[in-house]
């Protein structure tokens, strides 16, 4: 079987550590009998270099044409004089937008052998943590109306109930899969948009009865993932929210730099590290590649239905950390030190076994 896969390297540090993501890929595909067929495009600032835009025509339509996914990250120091109007970031944004990819899945697990990596005191992590946060990802205040002059600006969170639905739906259907908990999570006590946020997620509740649904406010919620981040198994929100407590709960587990995503809703889906392009790091070595690595797996479950072969990169990165091996951000002392690609080679010799 083969699978053709946009490769969006990026800026920074994405083309590093896209590229043990590849080698990985690879290596599975030897084992299982399965051919990768990359396809480059630019976003970002390569892009911005290239065409100067950050999303060009060539690429998009370079995207529809696959069969998923895979991205680094975008922007840098380079790019941060432009106007936010045209900055890499707004290719991000305008590929998601294009592409249809309103449900963005962002699990965050700690490993076991990562327990001391967490900032959290040893014992509200004792039981590990497995929080999957279901972030509506092309709505909200990202892509509402505004406005900009010197003397006054505004953005709007604007959604539409069948914005609020299609994302709940979605979150609802996770939930049942896992422990059919679901927390969603609004601002209902100030905003309008919460208010018909709750009252559609209520709605599509009726469908799944199956599943405990509570609601939190999202300040709330910000604090409840520090002072009792095991009582989480799904959480849905809105765009900024989700962007917002992702951060929170991916350094929960050690590190953003393990944290995949995948982003769902059209019929290509889109795969990329939640941290981002990490400027300052580029090229020395100390990227971790396991976020990335993590979202190869997610593309091979949710858009190839790979689930045995996608288990496969779970289980090597697992191993790769239980045998002590660590890159720069995940380091404690008395275990060894890898680069970014020493740490792709490692899980690419466990997933071929
Ligand atoms: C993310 C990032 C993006 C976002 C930026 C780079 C536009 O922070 O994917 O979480 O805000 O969505
Ligand atoms: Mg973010």
């Amino acid at each position: 079987m083969t699978f053709t896969i946009a490769v969006l390297k990026g800026d920074g540090i994405g083309p590093e550590i896209v590229d043990e993501a590849i080698k990985v890929l690879d290596r599975l595909g030897e084992k299982y009998d399965r051919q990768f067929t990359y396809k480059r495009g630019y976003l970002g600032g390569e892009s911005i270099d290239k065409y100067g835009v950050p999303l060009s025509d060539e690429t998009l339509a370079l995207c529809k044409a696959s069969d998923a996914i895979l991205l680094g990250a975008v922007g840098g120091p380079k790019w941060n004089h432009l106007d936010p109007a045209i900055r890499p970031e707004r290719g991000l944004l305008a590929i998601r937008k294009e592409l249809e990819l309103f449900a963005n899945l962002r699990p965050a697990i700690l490993f076991d052998a990562l327990k001391e990596s967490s900032p959290l005191k040893r014992d509200l992590v004792k039981d590990g943590l497995n929080i999957m946060v279901v972030r509506e990802l092309t709505g909200g205040i990202y892509f509402g109306k505004r406005a900009y002059s010197d003397e006054e600006a505004y953005d709007t969170m604007y959604y539409s109930r069948a914005e609020i639905e299609r994302i709940a739906v979605e979150a609802f259907k996770i939930a049942q899969k896992r422990n059919k908990k679901l927390v969603s999570v609004d601002k209902h006590n100030v905003l309008d948009s919460s208010k018909l946020w709750r009252k559609t997620v209520e709605e599509v509740a009726k469908d799944y009865p199956d599943v405990r649904l509570s609601h939190l406010y999202v300040d709330n919620a910000a604090m409840q993932l520090v002072i009792n981040p095991a009582q989480f198994d799904v959480i849905l929100t809105e765009n900024m929210f989700g962007d917002i407590l992702s951060d929170e709960a991916s350094m929960l587990t050690g590190s953003i730099g393990m944290l995949p995503s995948a982003s769902l809703g059209g019929r290509v889906g889109l795969y990329e590290p939640v941290h981002g392009s990490a400027p300052d790091i580029a090229g020395t070595g100390k990227a971790n590649p396991i976020a990335t690595i993590l979202s190869a797996g997610m593309m091979l479950k949710y858009s190839f239905g790979l689930v045995e072969e996608s288990w496969a990169i779970d289980k090597a990165v697992d191993e790769v950390l239980e045998e002590g091996y660590r890159t720069a951000d995940i380091y404690t002392k008395g275990k060894t030190l890898l680069t970014t690609s020493e740490m792709g080679d490692k899980i690419a010799e466990r997933v071929r076994g």
